[in-house]
């Protein structure tokens, strides 16, 4: 959780530009707010680290997701294609659009990867959700090439992995639209908050609107503009838009530290010839959150698992983990749901309840993650390595 291990004078500061004027509210109230717009800074700020055009903040990731959809005009029947291993929150937000998720296979890049992609591709099929995870990318070059192919709409979910890039463009320009989150778990965290960043005018328009129950936020008058359409409300509020802010500017130093940090540990492992890694296309542009690396076989996995808790090594294993992997949704299995959704009304292509992912099942089975931290001392660090060292020597 890089970003909670970083708070400081520079959150504090910008929390205190806001209370001092009192205005918690994103729009309007211009002379009140003394020149503050943090939510509108943090978006100048986001579009330009990206280098493209556009950037508005919502109130998470989840909605920055149902919100991505919804711009780009994923809706009822729509089937759009997402990985089995992927936190759960593009899965709702596809149901939640009317839409059908189509699973796909993963690789060891653990994400969707081109043939894996063809192989679900029906006369239906209207996008991608492509999900970087645990801070590094998939074959992004390949998988646009797939998707401009098939004339599908690419967007990226790029939650988990902002600060990374691929050959030296950032992941979340490759799309026609990426999405954020700030969660309290996220490198750059705002408690919650979430964004959409795009080049495309009409998307950056459409979501605008949409997240503010359809105002096109034109003039002074908030009670009398224009409304194109029908929205929701996805709002960030300035406080929470003025903690990522400051965050935000602390992006570069955290990458930095956490590149470090990963190279340590990953010559550690790299002494044990059980051990692989996760493939990076670009190893140079992993944002480093992460360190996935694979055993052989499941068994071999917990072994090593359970030589970790005994040494004190804190890790994720996924396959084990309700909210990450398809094996353990049983509530998306029978799609169990507050209110019926389109899905109800849909034949989809796959039978959830029956589908298997044998080849997903195998990496993930053998996946382990080891979060990176930003503030590790050089002893937290060394005595770290050392544990693994012992762990891995015993199991192995
Ligand atoms: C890949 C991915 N997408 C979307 C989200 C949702 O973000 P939030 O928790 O801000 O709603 C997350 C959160 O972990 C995520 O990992």
């Amino acid at each position: 959780m890089p970003g909670t291990e970083l708070f400081g004078a520079e959150e504090k500061k910008e929390i205190m530009d806001v209370l001092e004027t009192g205005v918690l509210f994103r729009y309007n109230h211009d002379q009140q707010r003394n020149g503050h717009w943090k939510a509108r800074t943090f978006e100048a700020e986001l579009a330009k680290y990206h280098g493209v055009k556009y950037a508005h903040l919502t109130t998470s990731g989840t909605t920055a997701d149902n919100l991505a959809l919804a711009a780009v005009g994923i809706g009822v029947g729509d089937e759009v294609i997402i990985a089995p291993f992927t936190f759960i929150a593009p899965v709702e937000a596809i149901l939640h659009a009317g839409a059908i998720p189509v699973f796909a296979e993963i690789d060891e890049t653990l994400c969707l990867y081109p043939e894996s992609i063809e192989a679900v591709i029906t006369p239906k099929t209207k996008a991608v959700v492509l999900v970087h995870m645990c801070g590094c990318m998939a074959q992004i070059d390949k998988i646009v090439e797939v998707c401009k192919k098939h004339n599908l709409i690419l967007v990226e979910d790029t939650a988990q992995a902002l600060g990374a890039s691929f050959n030296g463009k950032m992941l979340g320009t490759f799309g026609k639209v990426a999405i954020y989150s700030f969660d309290f778990f996220k490198i750059v965290t705002a408690g919650e908050g979430g964004a959409i960043i795009t080049n495309d005018q009409d998307v950056y328009e459409t979501a605008t609107q949409h997240a503010d129950h359809g105002h096109t936020h034109v003039g002074n008058n908030r009670g009398m503009e224009p409304h194109d359409i029908i929205g929701t409300n996805y709002r960030i509020g300035e406080l929470h838009a003025a903690i990522g802010l400051a965050q935000f500017r602390k992006l570069p130093y955290m990458l930095e530290c956490q590149r470090k940090n990963k190279a340590v540990l990953e010559r550690v492992l790299s002494g044990f010839p059980k051990v692989t890694f996760r493939k990076a296309p670009d190893k140079k542009g992993d944002s480093a959150t992460f360190l996935d690396f694979f055993l052989p076989d499941e068994a071999t996995t917990r072994k090593v698992l359970k030589s970790f808790d005994k040494h004190g090594v804190g890790y994720a294993y996924w396959f084990d983990n309700n909210y990450h992997y398809f094996k353990n949704w049983n509530h998306v299995k029978n799609l169990k749901t507050a209110a019926k959704l389109p899905i109800a009304l849909f034949n989809p292509p796959q039978d959830y309840k029956t589908i298997k992912f044998p080849q997903s099942d195998n990496i993930i089975s053998r996946l382990i993650s080891i979060q990176i931290r930003v503030t590790w001392t050089e002893k937290e660090l060394m005595d770290l390595s050392t544990k693994i060292e012992n762990a891995l020597k015993e199991a192995l």
